[in-house]
């Protein structure tokens, strides 16, 4: 285990000055306005001020033949200098390619190669994914900019409403406009293999089509401010130990079924400017130097026309070999990884010796920089956009607010006891974290907001009383503990990983007055992770023994007062939850929902929001209950070097429900303060041909109006094919709907849907026989069912071969 530490240490140091000290020079004004020429009326900008209108200068022709023309007028030095970002200033043993002075946008992640005598100016890219990721305080300026924290990727997902998360990709990327960034590095979709994944947080679901939808609805948000967006990590990233090495071992019906399929449906549906490939291998090759991964499927499958960028450091097996500057460049570029990030200058050697003796074809570096053109000519800045310093932070905090409420999912609500609606009895607030409220993960994951909003803060916005005895009591303790932790991530570096802060003691008879003197305790229980480090099951997974502590005796005070007990999880991933849950009344998954956090739980908790979240992967009885678990890491265990995805498709609830192993809460579930009813279920057919239109009515049968998640859920024949129980395949968010009002939702099947990928086929197929539709409130809680024929085998799809095995794996089966 020693040596990892060491690793992610030192890529801490590399990513904490990548992230403090990038720079790009600035255009001067003067470069900023070129001379204008006129043509038949029409304007345009001589970016190369040799006073007549180059191809590429003519903005009536397309972008492509634009860049087409600048790549001709380019030298083989800027072509190389143009393959990879501008470096990282101040990294010892590194030298800085490009501008070494603070630049357009401090604390940015990196930007492209600036080419002055043609007018081609840097772009700036910047972290993504839970709101843009800038210095909020610059030197010798007095101005401020802080951008807002949004809820975390999962928390998003868990709305189920893609028209909410277009609209926080809106908002999120006017910060990025408004602040002179050009891409943001956002958002990241990697599939939740197994729950102690660092990185979960910024993740959206253990589902691809969720994981999908919601990425091509935030994409779609943030690009229509004319902003790029990075979809990452291309592919499979799925653990954060040794991840600048380690190699996974996944069948291509796996990646293809599982980890890719989110990637696809989101290229295929909202065109991202950019895809960043991950750190990991796959079956023995970088993801970064993988044409079948890059070229074959992204490009000539799915049509993708944007650029791929390498993650930071990508294709380098970990800290020495990027000191060594020994990346396989060559390899990379003709992948079709276009953009090395951030870029070094041993690489800029690498690529022009290669150049040179022709292992570099001309072909492939004219096509990567083409392509890096086409992006830098569609982005803000190529426009001299005058961006303001000034987005609409008022706005988007109610955005976020609103979101976050709605990602909220109330996982147990015995009697009612939610909403709370007494503002006159005390409400008992414990646990350290309702006083620390954690807005979102750490490491690059992580915004730099200027607030948030505790919970306390928000109940109190809201007019509850508090018990403030209590609170006296937490608020020093709390302040010493985090100062505490915080002292110790400051000296490991920026992606030191965060601590859980201990629970203060409070003794029973301390306990009993309170539950006295108030009406109700909330407990918080807190979990934060970060970018660097997985998660651990003792004291993370599993509670630790003082916050079982804490939920014992608070409970039984409380309960024997006749009072009740409301546990919030402000949590960036699964915990265990199965050995507790009976004790409390009622439980409130809020995540970690943005900076407003507070806010957004006390709208929940006070009625004002009716929770319509529902969970976007399993939580599981126990940590072991896993599919992944068993090979969770790799091998050898103190320095994984290998892993194998022996549970193949079997991810999450594909898993538990085919075999039958029960959950704690199952995907897809999460309870209302009102009912639904669901009813007239139909097929436009009952044979499919080339599509399948199912309908259904949801009826509010409660006395409150609210918002529900229909799932549809796919049974195939699995004649001759093993194929999970049932698979998610549609879904959709009713409105608002008032006590007794109802909708039809209609949602659509495609061949692809009724599909697996079958290996020794090369193929996606749909077997002829009988598929049951099943829609309801979870995938547990199926509500009408219906069933169509496929009167014949559907070759869907053929495709060329890709992630060829090194050594065969074995595959969990039924
Ligand atoms: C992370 C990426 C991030 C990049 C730039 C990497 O360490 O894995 O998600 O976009 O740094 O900050």
């Amino acid at each position: 285990m020693k040596k990892t530490i060491i690793k992610t240490a030192r890529i801490s140091l590399l990513t904490a000055l990548v992230i403090s000290n990038i720079s790009w020079s600035s255009l001067s004004d003067e470069e900023n306005n070129p001379p204008i020429l006129t043509l038949n009326g029409f304007t345009f900008r001589d970016l190369n001020k040799n006073g007549k209108l180059d191809i590429y200068e003519d903005t009536r022709l397309s972008i492509h033949e634009r860049a087409v023309d600048l790549v001709k007028k380019m030298t083989d030095e800027e072509k190389a200098n143009f393959l990879m970002g501008t470096g990282m200033p101040g990294f010892d043993g590194i030298k800085p390619v490009i501008g070494a002075i603070e630049g357009r946008v401090p604390g940015a992640a990196g930007g492209t190669y600036e080419i002055k005598r043609l007018g081609i100016p840097a772009i700036i890219v910047a972290d993504g994914p839970a709101g843009l990721r800038i210095k909020p305080i610059r030197k010798d300026d007095k101005n401020t900019y802080y951008c807002t924290a949004f809820p975390v990727g999962t928390a998003l997902a868990s709305t189920w409403n893609e028209a909410l998360i277009e609209k926080v990709g809106k908002a999120m990327g006017n910060e990025v406009k408004e602040y002179g960034v050009d891409v943001l590095l956002a958002p990241a979709l990697n599939i939740h293999r197994n729950p102690l994944c660092g990185r979960n947080f910024e993740y959206y679901s253990e589902d691809p089509l969720v994981s999908g939808k919601i990425a091509s609805a935030m994409v779609k948000g943030i690009q229509s401010n004319g902003v790029g967006t990075s979809i990452k990590h291309f592919a499979a990233n799925n653990q954060e130990t040794n991840r600048l090495s380690i190699n996974e071992h996944i069948s291509e019906r796996a990646m293809r079924e599982i980890y890719l399929k989110g990637f696809e449906i989101a290229v295929k549906e909202s065109n991202p400017w950019t895809v960043m490939s991950s750190y990991n291998l796959i079956n023995g090759t970088y993801t970064s130097a993988r044409k079948d991964l890059l070229t074959e499927i992204l490009r000539n499958e799915w049509g993708f026309k944007g650029i791929v960028m390498t993650d930071w450091f990508g294709g380098f097996a970990g800290a020495e070999s990027i000191m060594a500057g020994s990346s396989n460049v060559t390899q990379q570029l003709s992948a079709g990884n276009d953009l090395l990030m951030p870029g070094i200058e041993a690489q800029k050697k690498a690529i022009l010796e290669n150049i040179n003796n022709k292992n570099l074809s001309k072909e492939v570096v004219d096509k990567n920089v083409e392509r890096i053109l086409e992006l830098v000519l569609k982005s803000p800045i190529m426009e001299n956009y005058k961006y303001s310093n000034k987005p609409n932070l008022k706005e988007n905090a109610q955005i976020t607010r609103q979101a976050a409420a709605e990602g909220m999912i109330l996982l147990k609500n015995d009697k009612g006891v939610l909403p709370f609606t007494n503002k006159k009895g005390k409400i008992a607030v414990f646990g350290v974290t309702s006083y620390d409220f954690i807005s979102g993960g750490t490491g690059s994951g992580d915004v730099n907001e200027a607030y948030t909003v505790s919970l306390l803060d928000g109940l109190k916005n809201s007019g509850y009383s508090i018990d403030n005895e209590l609170k006296a009591a937490y608020t020093p303790f709390v302040a010493k503990v985090k100062d505490a932790e915080m002292e110790s991530r400051k000296k490991e570096g920026f992606l030191a990983l965060p601590k859980r802060l201990p629970e203060l003691k409070l003794d029973k008879e301390e306990v009993d007055k309170h539950a006295v003197s108030s009406e109700l305790a909330i407990i918080t229980i807190g979990r934060n992770s970060g970018e660097g480090g997985d998660r651990k099951v003792d004291n993370d997974f599993n509670l630790a023994q003082d916050e079982v502590e804490l939920i014992n005796n608070v409970s039984e005070a409380f309960h024997a007062k006749g009072k009740k007990v409301v546990v919030i999880l402000n949590i960036g991933g699964v915990i265990e939850t199965a050995s507790w849950k009976d004790k409390v009344d009622a439980i409130l998954l809020s995540w970690q929902p943005g900076q407003e956090g507070g806010n957004s739980v006390a709208d929940v908790f006070s009625g004002k929001v009716n929770p319509s979240g529902k969970l976007t992967m399993t939580f599981p009885i126990k940590y072991e209950d896993t599919p992944s678990a068993k090979n969770w890491l790799g091998t050898p265990a103190d320095d994984p070097k290998n892993v194998t995805y022996e549970e193949g498709v079997y991810v999450g609830y594909r898993y538990y429900n085919t075999f039958n192993v029960k959950p704690s809460y199952e995907f897809g579930f999460g309870n209302s303060y009102t009912t639904f009813d669901y009813s007239d279920i139909k097929l436009s057919s009952s044979t499919f041909n080339s599509s399948i239109t199912v309908s259904v009515t949801v009826k509010n049968t409660g006395k409150t109006a609210g918002k529900e998640v229909v799932q549809l859920y796919l049974s195939a024949p699995s004649k001759s094919i093993d194929k999970p129980k049932e698979e998610l395949k549609a879904f959709a968010k009713t409105k608002d709907l008032k006590p007794g009002e109802s909708q039809t939702l209609k949602l659509t099947l495609s061949p692809k849907d009724l599909a697996s990928f079958i290996e020794n086929q090369n193929a996606w197929i749909a077997e002829a026989g009988t598929y049951k539709v099943m829609t309801g409130a979870s995938s547990l809680d199926i509500k009408k069912s219906v069933e169509f024929t496929v009167p014949n085998e559907i070759t869907v799809e053929k495709v060329k071969k890709a992630f060829e095995q090194e050594t065969p794996i074995k595959e969990l089966k039924q």
